[in-house]
């Protein structure tokens, strides 16, 4: 069976990998020469962990290639995977220019019967779209058949949900098809959900947009509570006990971030405005995130006024821990307005801080540890609750410090912890700790 997978990025990238891990003969396609290069030496160009280990290997045993020829690519194959990006538009809706240059692409160079399989997040019609373009630019007259296979993996547990995802998602309008994509993800050995193509590019979006509902709706909650002197925490452990809600993404925070939910929920919202459909949930999903996104910056101004010449640590910048993505993340625009405000900003993050220094230079002072970044600082925000910031002490906030007053957005540490200490410590849907109690 041979395979191959148009697109490098966290989707396509895993994928060639993990089905060059079953024992299919995958080629991974990127224009990028650069890139293709570094990939063929067994580097990955994005974090994940287990990733570069399971590239390696497989690209020793034979079974994974990289090529930037689009010939290489897509003549002789069985199953073609598209999964180039589908970014987002000034107007919110998805820019399949990229899924359109592969699909001409995969028409022109193809030499034998296909079957397409697009990955990327696409609105709906979107494979009806590449069916079209595949069947009027076929240069070999070839067959053609599509089929929609959404991808659920999270970024930082990429390879692992992959192996052992909840479900795949087979959307395709002939049974045959169908059973061609269902037979060659057998050995993963998920349940399979076989739909038709449009509703299969639909269950994605819901799927996100569901996620995304559940953060802004216990971030809404967050904010109740903080108000009638509840602990937001609580109240998600209570709640998700009952099975009809589930513990799962009930974590209040800054909101969501990353490379999917911001653009998805926009893209589903501009969809339906397209069918004529205003849909007011959707859109107080977005605000609520929105909001949420510069809650941090709003309790600091709130508690000291000015910001002007305070010396402030930024802890964590990638969107969420494991990951060196840094996409949608709360800590830009907390960056963005505390520079805007004259703050002095030294920030630290274990891996994402060379993307973060792209944009802001020498604006802000990159530091090599947590220790290092809070020393002297008058303000602490806790962006990313990766291991090494939430394992700091307390202790380590009062020794180092100039006046430890801490802004935590992922709740890293319990009240009752808190209260033993000094400190000024401030976070998501919980009672204010105040130092001059
Ligand atoms: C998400 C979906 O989970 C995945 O199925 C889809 O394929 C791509 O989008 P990802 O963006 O990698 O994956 O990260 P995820 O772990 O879902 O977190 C997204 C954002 O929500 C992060 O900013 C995270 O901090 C935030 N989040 C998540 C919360 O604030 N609270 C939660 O309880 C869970």
């Amino acid at each position: 069976m041979n395979i191959s997978i148009a697109g490098t990025g966290y989707v396509g990238l895993v994928t060639g990998v993990c089905l060059s891990e079953i024992g299919y003969h995958v080629t991974c396609y990127d224009i990028d020469e650069g890139k293709v290069q570094h990939m063929r030496d067994g580097i990955s160009p994005i974090y994940e962990p287990g990733l570069e280990e399971l590239m390696k290997k497989n690209i020793v045993e034979g079974r994974l290639h990289f090529t930037s020829s689009a010939n290489e690519a897509y003549e002789k194959k069985d199953f073609i995977f598209i999964a180039v990006g589908t970014p987002e538009k000034e107007d919110g809706s998805a820019n399949l220019q990229y899924v359109e240059a592969v699909a001409e692409a995969i028409a022109t160079h193809a030499t034998q019967d296909t079957i397409v399989i697009t990955k990327s997040t696409v609105p709906v019609g979107t494979n009806e779209h590449v069916k079209s373009i595949l069947l009027e630019k076929n240069k070999n007259g070839v067959q053609f058949q599509v089929a929609s296979n959404p991808e659920f993996l999270r970024e930082g547990s990429a390879v692992y949900d992959t192996f052992n995802g909840d479900r795949i998602v087979i959307g395709a309008d002939e049974e045959e098809v169908a059973l061609k994509v269902e037979a060659l993800y057998k050995p993963f050995n998920l349940p399979i959900v076989k739909t038709s193509i449009r509703s299969a590019e639909m269950i994605k979006y819901a799927a996100n947009a569901f996620l995304a509902t559940k953060i802004s709706f216990i971030n809404e909650m967050a904010n109740i509570c903080e108000r009638v002197g509840a602990n937001i925490d609580d109240v998600s452990s209570g709640i998700g006990m009952d099975k009809r809600i589930g513990k799962e993404f009930l974590r209040a925070g800054i909101g969501y971030g990353g490379s999917c939910f911001p653009k998805d929920t926009k893209a589903l919202l501009q969809l339906a405005s397209e069918k004529d459909y205003t849909s007011p949930m959707l859109q107080s999903v977005i605000e609520v995130n929105d909001k949420q996104r510069v809650v941090l910056y709003s309790k600091a101004v709130e508690k000291v006024g000015s910001l002007t010449g305070k010396k402030v640590a930024v802890l964590g910048l990638a969107f969420k821990p494991n990951t060196d993505d840094i996409r949608e993340g709360a800590s830009l625009l907390l960056i963005r307005e505390l520079l805007k405000d004259g703050a002095h900003v030294t920030v630290y993050d274990p891996i994402a801080m060379p993307h973060v220094e792209k944009e802001f230079g020498d604006q802000l002072v990159y530091a090599g540890s947590s220790i290092e970044a809070i020393t002297d600082a008058n303000l602490a925000f806790i962006v990313t609750e990766w291991s090494d910031i939430k394992s700091l002490p307390l202790t380590a906030y009062i020794e180092y410090m100039r006046e430890p007053m801490i802004f935590d957005g992922r709740n890293c540490y319990s009240i009752e912890e808190a209260k033993k200490y000094p400190i000024t410590y401030l976070s998501i849907g919980r009672e204010p700790i105040e130092k001059s109690r």
